[in-house]
Parts: C-alpha cells; sequence; structure tokens
C-alpha cells in the first residue's frame, strides 16, 4: 500500500494565517502540521508516500523533507492546481499508485493513540473497495456521518446530515484497492463545485465494497482547520509531550522505531540537529548508547 497526504486546500477559515502559507505547515505546538498524518501513514506501514499541495506551497514541503531518504522513506510531491476536491487526490495519485492500493490522508487530520499504527496495519491488508474509519464525535452534523447496521457494517456516508442517523464521523483517512482509484474519475463536481471523496465512497458502497473500522476512545482525533481547533490541537500536543517526555509525530522517532533507519543513520540525523529546539534535542536523546 501506497500513502498519498492531501495538503492543498483553500485555508479560507484560517485567513489571514493562511494568506501566505499553507495550512499544513502551521504549527501545531512544536512542528508543523502535516507531520502528524505523515506519521500515522508511517505507522500504518507506509514509506512510499506522495504529498500532494499547492503550487505556492510544495516547496516548503520539499524543503523540509527533500526526497525522504533520510527518514527511510520515499517521498514525491504533486501539485494540485486549484483546490478541485479531496477526490482529485486519486486522479492525481493514479501514476504514483501503480498497482498498489492507497491510503489517502488529509494533511490537516490528526489522529494519536494506543492500538492505532495495529488498527491501521489491519484494515491495510485487507481493503476491497474502500474502508473508512469512523470516530464518535457530539456535532456529528459537521462532518460526513456514517450510517452503520447493528453488526456494524456500513450502509451509508451522508454528508453534513441536519439529523444525522449516528454520531459516528468519517474522518480523513481513506484506504482504497487498487482498482477503486479509477472510481473518482466516474463522479462529477457537487454543488460547492468540489469532486466530493464522499461520491466515490458511495460508488464503492453501492456495490458493497465499502468497510467501516470504528476507532475506540483511545484514540484522540483532531482536524485542525479553525483557529480553535489548531489552538486545541497545540494545547492537547503540548499537554500530553510535557506530561509524558514523549514526542508526538516525531517522523525520525517513527522512522527509527518502525525500522526505516537503523542505529548508525538515526546517530547521523541526530548529530546534524543543533540542541536549539526541544524537538532537536529530544532526538538526539534518542540514539542508543
Ligand atoms: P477542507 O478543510 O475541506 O478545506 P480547506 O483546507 O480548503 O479549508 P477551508 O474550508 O477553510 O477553506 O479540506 C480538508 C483537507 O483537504 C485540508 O487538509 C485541505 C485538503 N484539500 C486539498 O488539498 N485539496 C482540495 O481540493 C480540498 C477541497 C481540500
Amino acid at each position: 500500500m501506497r500513502g498519498i497526504l492531501l495538503a492543498g486546500g483553500s485555508g479560507t477559515r484560517l485567513r489571514p494565517l493562511t494568506s501566505v502559507c499553507s495550512k499544513q505547515l502551521l504549527p501545531v505546538y512544536d512542528k508543523p502540521l502535516f507531520y502528524y498524518p505523515l506519521s500515522v501513514l508511517m505507522l500504518a506501514g507506509m514509506r512510499e508516500i506522495l504529498i500532494i499541495g499547492d503550487d505556492k506551497n510544495i516547496d516548503g514541503f520539499r524543503e523540509l523533507l527533500g526526497d525522504g531518504s533520510r527518514l527511510g522513506l520515499d517521498l514525491r510531491y504533486a501539485v494540485q492546481e486549484e483546490p478541485r476536491g479531496i477526490a482529485e487526490a486519486l486522479i492525481i495519485g493514479r501514476d504514483f499508485a501503480g498497482d498498489e492500493d492507497v491510503c489517502l490522508i488529509l494533511g490537516d487530520n490528526i489522529c494519536y493513540g494506543q492500538g492505532l499504527p495495529a488498527t491501521l496495519s489491519r484494515a491495510a491488508a485487507n481493503v476491497d473497495g474502500c474502508t473508512v474509519f469512523g470516530y464518535p464525535v457530539a456535532d456529528p452534523e459537521r462532518y460526513g456521518v456514517a450510517t452503520v447496521a447493528e453488526d456494524g457494517t456500513l450502509l451509508g456516508i451522508e454528508e453534513k446530515p441536519s439529523h444525522p442517523k449516528s454520531n459516528i464521523a468519517v474522518i480523513g483517512l481513506y484506504m482504497y484497492s487498487n482498482d477503486a482509484l479509477a472510481y473518482a474519475e466516474k463522479i462529477t463536481p457537487s454543488d460547492r463545485g468540489e469532486l466530493e471523496i464522499t461520491d466515490v465512497n458511495r460508488l464503492l458502497l453501492a456495490e458493497g465494497r465499502g468497510s467501516l473500522v470504528q476507532l475506540g476512545r483511545g484514540t484522540a482525533w483532531l482536524d485542525a482547520g479553525t483557529q480553535d481547533s489548531l489552538l486545541e490541537a497545540s494545547q492537547y500536543v503540548q499537554v500530553l509531550q510535557k506530561r509524558q517526555g514523549l514526542q508526538i509525530a516525531c517522523l525520525e522517532e517513527t522512522a527509527f522505531n518502525m525500522g526505516y533507519i537503523g542505529k548508525e543513520q538515526l546517530a547521523g540525523l541526530a548529530q546534524e540537529l543543533s540542541t536549539g529546539s526541544a524537538y532537536d534535542r529530544y532526538v538526539r536523546s534518542l540514539v542508543p548508547a
């Protein structure tokens, strides 16, 4: 399975913050927002990852991470000319995917919690059509909402319903089997002019090829698309990191723990870093004696 991280969009709700800088490059506490979804893809076992950004900002991502080889990754970059909708990521990423299945994550979604890597890698091994991930929320009418049968089977997805049939929001993380990528070509723009990922998922569901994996209480899901949610995400990361002395979404640590880089490579990375920031000091502290 290959990963696609979608990091374009308009970021209208965060202006003027996003007037000169992409939302996904903004800080969440001590690191850029997109590090969090990138680490989720890495934890789910993906090393080949396409980062899609807009023309103005794509070089910012590239400057931070390059070809990814220092993290044992193969990172590629692509431009989405206009924010034509999330489903366009599947069209832009079609060649990159080759014959492989795809995991698409939105660059402003933060998922964190025990058992998440195992849940994701289990799901990744078993995709037919689409697999979406559900998370219980207090305000489902703001999200795509899953309609679920009593046995947990996914029956449908409603976009921002005024009378939601469940409290299960569909989060910004989706898995597709390779043949399902072509379904993104079959849809047309919605009333708001976007290629909606929910429309792709509905087509697959109509063929009985959609499933839902519910993320439990032990997982946090945050998105950072508004001033308040961006601040709350920073506070969440700050509280946990300070309390535990462990970093969330430290890419060097994730790469080392996943075996993408070895001890020597980690030591090399640490040496390149100064001790000027807490992030850099943390990476240096990871090198085994
Ligand atoms: P949204 O939050 O729906 O849109 P946005 O980021 O443009 O923000 P706003 O609503 O404030 O204008 O997008 C969800 C994620 O998907 C976000 O990470 C941006 C990304 N995205 C793209 O990269 N391209 C797109 O065409 C769209 C619609 C979203």
